[in-house]
């Protein structure tokens, strides 16, 4: 389904007075991400954000679809151009994920972890997800960083019921949206200002500490066959190292993998 650029409505101001960031704030839109990918015009605006109360066709990774609920929760897009250009989002993925969990650790400590490639987990429930996506402009590559947390949700629909949780729902009380939004954007900035490929020893220690993949297995798909294997590290490119069943190493794998419930 294609949406088209004008689906959305309320766009409020462009420069957030409070934190002096080029956010542009909407109260609807089918999608932030979406947004920013339909709007050649902003793809050279370094970190401009896009946040919306509500979105009406939220996606996720593999046209899986976000939910979130509106005026409650966390949906938003930033556009990061890397000071180093990027082939492929991975290494950027990486960085949202440590953005996002050196923000929420301050609201829920222990418990929280990071699931390759693109999931916020509180124990093994998801809390928020990210997907970012590519564009090029005129100053090169650019990363449409989206990123999606539950916030104030406390009933989910009934296919992510056992499997979602909210800040509220681990915390037990409301917690103020936009404050959780700069949070993340403040880590994810200061991320972004070093950001080089290969990412830092210093990173990729932090991402592998915060992270429960390491040592989990999985199924993944390899020359066009179904596999099992272990999750063995991340490279400096944000792709995985993993041990097939055969204690084969596979090296900078990128595409999808399952992980099994044990
Ligand atoms: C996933 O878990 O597969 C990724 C979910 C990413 C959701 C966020 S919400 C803001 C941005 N806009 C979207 O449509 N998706 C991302």
């Amino acid at each position: 389904m294609n949406y088209p650029p004008q689906a959305h409505t309320g766009s409020r101001q462009t420069i957030d007075m409070n934190s002096g960031r080029d956010i542009i704030f909407l109260d609807r839109v089918d999608s932030t991400n979406t947004y920013l990918k339909n709007r050649p015009e902003l793809w050279d605006r370094s970190f401009v954000t896009v946040v919306a109360a509500e979105q009406t066709g939220g996606r996720g990774r593999h046209t899986r679809k976000w939910h979130s609920k509106p005026g409650s929760d966390l949906t938003f897009s930033t556009l990061c151009i890397p000071p180093q250009s990027v082939h492929d989002p991975s290494p950027i993925t990486v960085i949202a994920g440590l953005a996002a969990y050196r923000c929420l650790r301050r609201y829920c400590g222990k418990g929280l972890n990071l699931k390759w490639p693109n999931d916020i987990l509180y124990g093994n429930k998801k809390l928020g997800g990210i997907l970012c996506e590519m564009v090029v402009g005129k100053r090169g590559a650019a990363v449409i960083v989206g990123i999606g947390i539950n916030v104030n949700s406390t009933d989910f629909p009934e296919e992510i019921s056992s499997t979602a949780t909210s800040l509220k729902t681990i915390t037990g009380k409301e917690h103020d949206v936009r404050a959780v939004c700069g949070g993340i954007l403040d880590e994810l900035s200061s991320l972004m200002r070093d950001f080089r490929v290969p990412l830092d020893r210093g990173l990729l220690e932090e991402w592998t500490a915060a992270s429960a993949s390491i040592g989990r297995r999985v199924t993944f798909h390899l020359d066009g066959k179904e596999e099992t294997g272990t999750i063995a590290g991340i490279n400096p490119d944000g792709s995985l190292v993993l041990i097939g069943s055969t204690g084969a190493i596979i090296d900078s794998y990128k595409d999808e993998i399952f992980y099994k419930l044990e």
